[in-house]
Order: structure tokens, then C-alpha cells, then sequence
């Protein structure tokens, strides 16, 4: 019932978000203090969490938030299972119910966050999201009707995250589009136009109020939001490469000075190295791409750049399935030699064979 790898499990503690001169701490201090001031003049206090631990009951992940049983995203595939009771939460939205129930009116919540999922530049298994929700006590009665409500508390939450989007790139051009969540409704995502394109910041609603209920605060209205830290990072500081946030190399750690966002400054891009690996699939093992990447994940950890899907095609006679994957090796801080990447491209091999029942070819 685990499937958290220990390279995984290592990162746990690092809080990259709670190193103040670490862009992950700059972007979370400079949001932080955005809704500080903003609290100043709501009169509402914002309380900051940026400590809770990331392993959280299944409950808080997935029901509390109204996600249904049988939700794609609950599948080990692609959620890291520490046992048969807790996750390593996929989202800090895994904390809205406790926090509420704890009886917070106003809070940010920001943590390491854990998903299975693909490999290159800006996809890790662990990343970083700030969550914050916001409830009106007494507004509901004042205004009558529900839906009044829901209007101005959908207004409250535009203009709070549009002032917050200010605050970071400046006076860029916005747009809020609809979408889905099931623990919002209304439910938008905001995008701005950046660099040339548009760009998601975040995603945000209206808090069910079903969620609010059971957290005890019954038909009190309310708007939540989360957002990625790495994703605003690496537009706002030019970090090319999602791997780069974990490094310990002083030529990144000390470019970067508390309460300054800062143009990165690569420093030289080393050659890449890449080894593909063609295999047949078990007609009925299958096989999960997931499950590959870890693999690539756990022998070559951050020297992985990426893997490609090259080829894909199914054997006419046989029917037999093959698929054939790039994995590129580059490392951010050296040179690599040939020889040491077949090592590890060997080692992914045989583990490969031993785990995930294909036939290499
Ligand atoms: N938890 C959502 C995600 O990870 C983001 C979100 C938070 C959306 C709160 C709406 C409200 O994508």
C-alpha cells in the first residue's frame, strides 16, 4: 500500500518555501505580505501556516474536499499512498476543513506537495502550492439571499487575487476564464498575459458550501484559491528548470537575496546525453507510463531532463504493443561522460524488466 520511493521521501523537510532568500520563500513572503496589508484594511487577520506536515489523512485529501471515490486522481497511479489511511497530500487544499474547523476565518496555507506524474522542465513529483481560503461570517444574513452572497463573495476573491497578481508582475493584462473544481463553485482560473502569452496563475472558487458545513460553520460563505509556487517562480525569476529549485550548487542558492525577485543567471548548459529504450508491453500486466518515470526517477534523480515518447505502435500479426522512450540525462552543475550514463541507463533496464513486466527489446 506504499508507493512514495525514498527519493522521494528525502525531500521531505527540505522546505525549500521556508528559506527566505530561496525564490520559493521570496514569492511565498511577498504574497504573504501582500494579503497582510490587504487584511489591514478588511479588519479580517490573516493567519500564515507554512509548516503543516505534507503526509495528511486520505479524508482531508480527497472526501472533506468533496472528490468523489472513484475520481481519477485518487488512483495510486497517480497519488503517492504512504499507507491505506494517509497520502502525501497533492494539493494544500488538503488543509481547508481542519483549518476551518480550527475555527479561522482568514489563512494561507503553504507546503510541499506530491504528485506521479510526467518528466521534464517544469514537472518534479514534489513542487510547492500556497492555498488560501477566506469565509464571511454574517454576510449571508446581511444580504438576504444566497445567491447575493455568492456575488459578493466572488467579488471579494476576484479583486483580492487580482490586486495579489499586481503585486507580483505588475500592471500586467488579466483574465478569468471558468472552469471546474469540485470543491468551488462558481470556480475560475485566472491567466495573465505574460512574456508574450497567456499564462495560469491560479485557481479559485466559491467554497461548496457542503465543505463549510461539515467543517462545522454551517452556512457561513466563503472563497478558497491555490496556486503554484514553481510555476510563478520560474516565470518571475527566468529559472529555466524545475530541478534547479532543489539545487544546493551556490552558483544558484546565491544568486538570490530575501524580498528581491531577481533575473536568474544560468550559468552554463552542460551537453545532454540521451539513451532511448524500446520494450514490448505485457498484453495483461499493461503498463502505466507513471511507473516508468519513477523508475527514471529513482536511478537517475535530477540528472534527468525529461523523457519523450518517441514511438508507439502496435505489431500487426502478434498485436503485440511497443513503445520506445527517449530519457534525456543533462546535469545543471557538470559534464557527464557516456560511460557513466550507460550505468545508469543499464540499471533502469534491468529494473524495468524486474518490476514492470515488459519484454526489452
Ligand atoms: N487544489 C487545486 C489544485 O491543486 C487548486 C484550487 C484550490 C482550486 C482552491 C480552487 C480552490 O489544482
Amino acid at each position: 500500500m506504499n508507493n512514495v520511493p525514498v527519493t522521494l521521501s528525502e525531500k521531505i523537510g527540505r522546505d525549500l518555501h521556508r528559506n527566505p532568500s530561496h525564490p520559493l520563500g521570496i514569492i511565498k513572503d511577498r504574497i504573504e505580505g501582500y494579503f497582510k496589508e490587504r487584511a489591514a484594511t478588511t479588519g479580517v487577520a490573516v493567519e500564515c501556516f507554512d509548516n503543516l506536515f505534507p503526509v495528511v489523512p486520505i479524508v482531508n485529501n480527497f472526501d472533506d474536499l468533496l472528490i468523489p471515490p472513484d475520481h481519477v486522481s485518487r488512483s495510486p497511479i497517480d497519488t503517492y499512498y504512504v499507507d491505506d489511511k494517509q497520502v502525501l497530500r497533492t494539493h494544500t487544499s488538503a488543509h481547508q476543513s481542519t483549518m476551518l474547523g480550527k475555527g479561522l476565518e482568514a489563512f494561507l496555507v503553504t507546503g510541499d506537495v506530491y504528485r506521479r506524474d510526467e518528466i521534464d522542465r517544469t514537472h518534479y513529483p514534489v513542487f510547492h502550492q500556497m492555498e488560501g481560503v477566506r469565509i464571511f461570517p454574517g454576510l449571508l444574513e446581511s444580504r438576504g439571499s444566497r445567491e447575493d452572497g455568492v456575488k459578493e463573495v466572488e467579488k471579494d476573491l476576484k479583486e483580492a487575487l487580482e490586486g495579489m497578481v499586481v503585486t507580483l508582475f505588475g500592471d500586467v493584462e488579466r483574465r478569468w476564464v471558468d472552469t471546474y473544481f469540485p470543491f468551488t463553485d462558481p470556480s475560475f482560473e485566472l491567466e495573465i498575459f505574460y512574456n508574450d502569452e497567456w499564462l495560469e496563475v491560479l485557481g479559485c472558487g466559491v467554497m461548496q458550501q457542503e465543505i463549510v458545513r461539515r467543517a462545522g460553520k454551517g452556512e457561513t460563505l466563503g472563497w478558497a484559491f491555490g496556486l503554484g509556487l514553481e510555476r510563478l517562480a520560474m516565470v518571475l525569476f527566468q529559472i529555466p528548470d524545475i530541478r534547479l529549485f532543489w539545487s544546493t550548487d551556490e552558483r544558484f542558492t546565491k544568486q538570490f537575496e530575501a524580498g528581491k525577485i531577481t533575473t536568474f543567471a544560468p550559468f552554463s548548459k552542460y551537453p545532454p546525453c540521451y539513451k532511448d529504450v524500446s520494450f514490448w508491453i505485457d498484453k495483461v500486466a499493461g503498463f502505466n507510463n507513471n511507473d516508468f518515470f519513477e523508475i527514471v526517477r529513482g536511478v537517475g534523480g535530477d540528472l534527468v531532463e525529461s523523457v519523450v515518447l518517441v514511438d508507439e505502435f502496435v505489431h500487426p500479426k502478434t498485436g503485440r504493443a511497443s513503445k520506445c522512450f527517449r530519457v534525456n540525462y543533462r546535469s545543471m552543475e557538470r559534464s557527464l561522460t557516456n560511460e557513466e550514463i550507460d550505468v545508469l541507463q543499464e540499471e533502469v533496464r534491468t529494473q524495468m524488466s524486474d518490476a514492470l513486466k515488459v519484454e526489452l527489446r
